[in-house]
């Protein structure tokens, strides 16, 4: 069987994204129906930087689905002699159902890929982090009734990997997404237009401001990240570039009245969004972090069970 890869938000497309969402809610309504990796099969889920939500959610997920994770936190344990990615890649998918990595360099993830006779999941690269916007996707579905034509708008590092995901996942979705940021922050020009093609398909948008308040207004979900992503310098710098951008109580007055706040977590109060807010009746934070678990299993389950003849990887 030909095999499919989620390495970013796009490589699902509208309908397929609405399938797995959709079995992410019947999932979390009967959490331990789905056994997929029944025998039990085992996924392997590695990591190159820290992590406490992905790392809880995919050992959680994988045993609810009946497998076994092998989860390694250290990749240098693995790889720190040299090896290419590509060897990893032939070695691991002779033994294990699914590869979940979060890593650093895009790249590093697609030659994975292009090696692997299983699926390959990103979990977090420098430049996407697509399992999150699923889970987002789903709480926004939970408490909104729907994601089509809602609009979500982010704040802070509009160039980082949650801003990228947001602009390609949201618009795939069919959300209306506006990033703030200021100058020198904005998402990537590539990743903006990919997604403002996908948008043009899905009766989305996407938009790139630099005022908060205008980004803001009238919005359904207000949605942030730290502002110093894993691997990045310079945080005063980034900081006071940034602080214009908060997520606080007088902001969220912009935004629709029954707006709800998101954030991926770790949360960095004072910085990117106060305690107030993260605390508050408008966060659905703790929801957000628990759908890892349920979208991700939706995924795994998806990827499992799902063959593409055009995404045929070149090792047969
Ligand atoms: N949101 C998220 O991916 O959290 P971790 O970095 O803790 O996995
Ligand atoms: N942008 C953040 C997301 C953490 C889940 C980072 O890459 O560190």
């Amino acid at each position: 069987m030909t095999i499919r890869h989620f390495l970013r938000d796009d490589d699902l497309s509208p309908g397929e994204q609405a399938e797995v969402l959709e079995l992410a809610a019947a999932m979390k309504k009967d959490r331990f129906g789905y056994r997929p990796f029944e025998g039990p099969r085992t996924v392997a889920v590695l990591f190159d930087k820290p992590s406490a939500r992905t790392r809880i959610s995919f050992h959680t997920g994988i045993g609810e689905l009946g497998g076994l994770p092998l989860v390694v936190d250290n990749v240098s344990v693995l790889m720190g002699r040299g090896e290419p990615t590509a060897d990893l890649a032939r070695v691991l998918d002779r033994q294990v159902a699914a590869i979940v990595w979060r890593t650093s360099g895009q790249e590093l993830i697609d030659e994975m890929a292009a090696h692997s006779r299983v699926p390959v999941v990103n979990a977090l690269t420098d430049g996407f982090h697509p399992c999150q916007i699923l889970a987002d996707l789903q709480t926004v579905h939970e408490r909104m009734g729907r994601t089509a034509g809602l609009t979500l708008t982010y704040l802070g590092d509009g160039a980082n990997n949650m801003a990228h995901s947001y602009l390609l996942g949201g618009a795939t979705a069919g959300l209306h997404v506006r990033i703030a940021a200021p100058a020198g922050y904005q998402p990537d020009a590539v990743v903006f237009e990919q997604a403002a093609a996908i948008a043009a398909e899905t009766g989305g948008s996407v938009v790139a401001l630099s005022d908060p308040v205008a980004a803001a207004r009238g919005a359904h979900v207000i949605a942030t990240d730290t502002w110093v992503s894993m691997g990045q310098e310079g945080k005063e710098a980034r900081v006071a570039a940034l602080m214009p951008y908060q997520v606080n109580d007088e902001l969220l007055g912009h935004a629709a009245p029954d707006a709800i706040v998101l954030h991926c977590l770790p949360a960095y109060r004072g910085n990117e969004i106060t305690e107030e807010v993260l605390e508050g009746p408008r966060s659905v934070v703790w929801d957000q972090a628990e759908n890892r678990l349920h979208a991700q299993k939706a995924l795994l389950h998806w990827l499992a069970t799902h063959a593409d003849p055009d995404r045929a990887p070149e090792a047969a």
